[in-house]
């Protein structure tokens, strides 16, 4: 029950729930916005990114919620399915774009078709970048031996670096991903700067599973006077 929740949710995030959506009232807010600019008014591309940015939160929950998701195999099963998913739609959101010529810096796009698109994109390349830096085992082996990926993330990074959208963290992030993936040469001194919290979670992990087998057997041990009849631990 519990994998299927986080997979429904990262599947809602990954094809579904994107930021372009959420804008109530789509055409008559864009037109009173385009008539108000210079009089102060939040243009439409800084609304998209409190809105992009608002989703990179969600995105974040949910890779969070995947660490510490069952053992490695559960784990490795649930990204694979999330970044099969991931990619379908960041191939299909290409194709789209190329198709329908937009470029990434051109004006902010008014049709909704086509934002729709680009924020597709947009989302699933950052959140690629939360599941190789957190979970960085697990993604290198299902990402680095899959070409057709390499070529749509190698596009999508220059399209999400060209449309100015990534700003802050969602930068550092584009960089730390295009890095941790090699489509850019790293800096001499490249880390992910998740690796030592991952380490952590990782002994966290084993030294918990550990004590939970130590408590068994102690419990076990603990059994076997009872059962003998020792009447030391009659509390138990
Ligand atoms: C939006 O763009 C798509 C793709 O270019 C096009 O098919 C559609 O007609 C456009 N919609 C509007 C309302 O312009
Ligand atoms: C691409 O276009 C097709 C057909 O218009 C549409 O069904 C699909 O949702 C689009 N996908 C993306 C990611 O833009
Ligand atoms: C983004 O573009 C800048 C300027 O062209 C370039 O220096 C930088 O390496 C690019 N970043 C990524 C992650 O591709």
């Amino acid at each position: 029950m519990y994998r299927l929740s986080i997979l429904f949710v990262t599947c809602a995030i990954i094809g579904g729930v994107s930021a372009s959506g959420d804008g109530s009232g789509g055409g008559k807010s864009e037109e009173s916005q385009q008539s108000h600019e210079g009089e102060g008014k939040v243009s439409p591309i800084d609304m998209y990114r409190s809105l992009f940015e608002k989703h990179r939160v969600m995105q974040l929950d949910a890779v969070k919620s995947i660490q510490t998701f069952g053992d490695y195999a559960q784990r490795h099963q649930l990204v694979k399915i999330m970044v099969q998913q991931l990619f379908k739609v960041l191939g299909e959101g290409k194709v789209n774009l190329t198709e329908w010529g937009y470029m990434p810096g051109d004006p902010f796009p008014t049709n909704t078709t086509v934002r729709d698109s680009m924020s597709k994109v947009l989302e699933n390349v950052a959140m690629f970048g939360d599941l190789v830096l957190r979970l960085p085992d697990i993604a290198h082996d299902i990402f680095d031996k899959n070409k057709e990926w390499q070529l749509i993330l190698g596009w999508g990074v220059w399209f999400c670096n060209e449309s100015k959208i990534f700003q802050g963290n969602s930068a550092k992030l584009l960089s730390l991903m295009a890095q941790e993936v090699n489509l850019v040469p790293r800096d001499e001194n490249y880390v992910n700067p998740f690796k030592n919290e991952n380490l952590m979670k990782e002994q966290m992990r084993i030294t918990d599973s550990k004590q939970k087998s130590k408590s068994k057997k102690k419990k076990e041990r603990k059994k076997g006077p009872r059962l003998s009849g020792g009447g030391k631990h009659t509390e138990l």
